[in-house]
């Protein structure tokens, strides 16, 4: 396991980098993420690069044993770019570019952007393929989708139209835009859609292929950088840095041409704020390869540009580090090794402060370095097994994004209730696309799978018929592929593998109604309403209030050897822990003893071992179950079966099996 930093020696006075690489060392840094920002640096004037000063800070870590991950500079394209070709600022809908001075002001669709970035690229692979401290690459800086309005993207778009349709008669049926009189009869007739149009909204399945559009535009300007360094530095792996719930773009296809994902974890303050819970983020980034990853960016103190965050609590960062691996990260980087003292991030705080004096952020981090170091071998290889999944789809996301229909369907809450449910279990939950192998999972949550293909409805049944169970939500099948909504009775193509369709249906939003479930207990629900008609299914809940009431809100459907449940609703944790608490017996999954509140339970597995990971993210002691015989690699010693962990404390055991 890797504990490095992100190091900008470029900021600094090139007498410091000794000293830098000592305190490093001196940490038990091993790893150093550099150059993603200096683009002006290496390539001061156009191909004229210069590469010699970064090579001497490379060899200054490296007699420190310290590594190094270079980043392909082009989130920054420097200015003598941008005055000559001032075309590449990206253009927002009225064709306003915002010029120099920030970042990520280039459009990845522009030829001349395109080829600067190869340039450089190329530039920078050949001279660094065979340097001894380089391991690897990160490609640009968190990108998003290309959501750019230019003429060349207008262009690129009707292009990209083309291809997937064919002819305006097939793309005019798809979309349908007979509605408004919108039928095209030439390709530049067709526009780049967005929001704030007079007032008006454009076509839903416009904005669809513009999203995809958008997000293959990204896909396609960093498969290019791929290409380069994977034919350049064949030795040398290459990752991106990720942002964990970001919505803009499809990270499976981003994901797909990389080695393996990085992601950049800034969880912000306390864990009572549900943003500031990175479990989700961290099972969703693992997801995008099923396999572990790095955080390529950990938070490491108060964030802020402008104006300043809360100071994390003593111990949070190390709690917050330790959260990660438990979820399966390979190395945990920090952002950013010092404070710096110009431009817009000077309150984003580092490893040291402005001074760079080691203090106590320096010895926090140093006691993970050393605590990592000492279980590295252990975990070495061991991987996250989950056993429950959360589907997860940008597409989906998009397509709520267009028609959000009602306060609460966003995406990614959605996804975390079933989520947080099945974690406060105990259980470890995989986020995996839908075409992921689902037949490992005794459980898969499928919240709002809005837009259902003949394909994903063929493999959902699938997993039933093999025995899974499969929890699905209001908003299921309600649109084809070419965000129309579907002419069949909800949940559309699913309707029959649920056993039930939607006969009515009320938008609640932020208003609630009452959920009777069948052993007569009644909850509070709210977002949306639906009124169930049993095909094939056994109602588990009906309607206590409402337009609907008396009528099935919640069904179960044994099918082949799995089971379908259907919840025409949502709740709090109440109506989740009830329903979990039929679904997870039934499905084989062990019911595991209770999860303290504020405990983040996450496992590792490797050669019939399994570590054990508990980490307190609240301020107070917490109880938390241990399986007996458990041997404590970190952390509180268990008795009599719990571990007594003190506020922001840190446990990982080695159980058998
Ligand atoms: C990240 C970004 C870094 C730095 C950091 C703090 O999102 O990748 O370059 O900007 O935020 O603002």
């Amino acid at each position: 396991m890797l504990v490095g930093v992100d190091y900008y020696p470029e900021h600094w006075p090139e007498e410091r980098w000794p000293v830098d690489a000592r305190l490093m060392r001196e940490a038990g840094i091993g790893v150093a993420r550099m150059a993603e920002f200096a683009w002006c640096r290496l390539e001061p004037r156009e191909e004229r690069f210069s590469f010699a000063w970064l090579d001497r800070a490379l060899d200054v870590l490296d007699a420190q044993g310290v590594k190094a991950v270079l980043g392909t500079p082009t989130a920054t394209p420097p200015a003598w770019l941008h005055e000559r070709y001032p075309s590449i600022y990206p253009a927002d809908p009225r064709g306003y570019r915002l010029g120099f001075g920030t970042r990520l002001q280039r459009c990845l669709n522009h030829p001349h952007m395109r080829e600067h970035s190869r340039r450089i690229t190329r530039a920078m692979a050949e001279h660094f393929a065979d340097h001894p401290a380089v391991i690897g690459w990160q490609t640009d800086n968190e990108f998003e989708a290309n959501l750019c309005y230019c003429p060349v993207c207008a262009d690129a778009f009707r292009d990209w139209l083309r291809a997937r349709y064919g002819t305006l008669d097939a793309l005019n049926a798809a979309w349908g835009s007979v509605f408004w009189s919108q039928e095209y009869s030439g390709w530049s007739q067709i526009p780049l859609p967005w929001e704030a149009r007079c007032g008006q909204s454009h076509n839903p399945s416009l904005w669809l292929d513009y999203r995809r559009f958008a997000s293959e535009s990204t896909v396609a300007f960093q498969r290019e950088q791929v290409r380069i360094l994977r034919a350049a530095a064949p030795r040398q792996w290459v990752t991106h840095n990720f942002m964990g719930l970001h919505e803009s773009m499809d990270y499976y296809a981003l994901a797909a041409d990389l080695d393996f994902v990085s992601w950049d974890n800034y969880p912000g303050g306390d864990w009572q704020q549900e943003w500031a819970r990175p479990d989700l983020a961290h099972d969703a980034m693992r997801g995008l390869k099923r396999r572990g990853f790095w955080v390529m960016e950990e938070q490491c103190g108060i964030t802020g540009w402008e104006r300043m965050a809360r100071r994390p609590r003593p111990g949070q960062v190390r709690a917050w580090a330790w959260q990660a691996v438990g979820h399966g990260a390979e190395a945990v980087v920090f952002f950013r090794w010092r404070s710096c003292l110009f431009g817009t991030e000077q309150y984003w705080h580092g490893v040291l402060n402005h001074d760079g004096e080691p203090r106590r952020r320096y010895r926090e981090v140093a006691r993970f370095a050393a605590e990592a170091a000492a279980l590295s071998e252990a975990l070495e290889g061991s991987v996250v097994r989950a056993r429950a999944a959360v589907l997860n789809s940008y597409e989906q996301n998009w397509a709520y994004q267009i028609q959000p229909q009602a306060d609460g369907l966003e995406w990614w809450r959605q996804a975390r209730r079933y989520h947080a449910a099945l974690r406060a279990r105990g259980l470890d939950v995989d986020v995996v696309p839908i075409e992921a192998d689902l037949s490992a999972y005794r459980v898969v949550a499928a919240p709002g799978w809005y837009i259902v293909t003949p394909e994903d409805a063929a493999r959902l049944e699938a997993y039933v018929l093999g025995g899974g169970t499969l929890l699905l939500s209001p908003r299921t099948g309600v649109k084809d592929a070419a965000n129309l909504c579907r002419p069949e009775p909800l949940p559309a193509l699913l309707r029959e593998v649920a056993g039930v369709e939607v006969d009515d249906y009320d938008a609640l939003g932020a208003a609630t109604e009452r959920l009777r479930l069948d052993d007569g207990r009644e909850l509070d629900v709210t977002v949306w309403a639906d009124a169930l008609r049993l095909l094939d299914a056994e109602a588990a809940g009906h309607w206590a209030s409402g337009a609907f009431e008396g009528e099935p809100a919640l069904t179960r459907r044994r099918h082949g050897a799995g089971t379908v449940w259907y919840v025409g609703t949502f709740g709090g944790p109440d109506l989740y822990a009830a329903l979990l608490d039929r679904v997870l017996p039934e499905a084989g999954l062990p019911a595991e003893p209770g999860v303290p509140d504020g405990v983040d339970v996450s496992r590792r597995v490797k050669d019939g071992v399994t570590y054990l990971f508990l980490v307190n993210m609240t301020g107070e002691e917490r109880r938390a179950p241990v399986p007996t015989g458990a041997e404590a690699l970190l952390g509180p010693a268990p008795a009599e079966g719990y571990a007594a962990l003190p506020g922001r404390e840190v446990g990982v055991y080695r159980c058998a099996g």
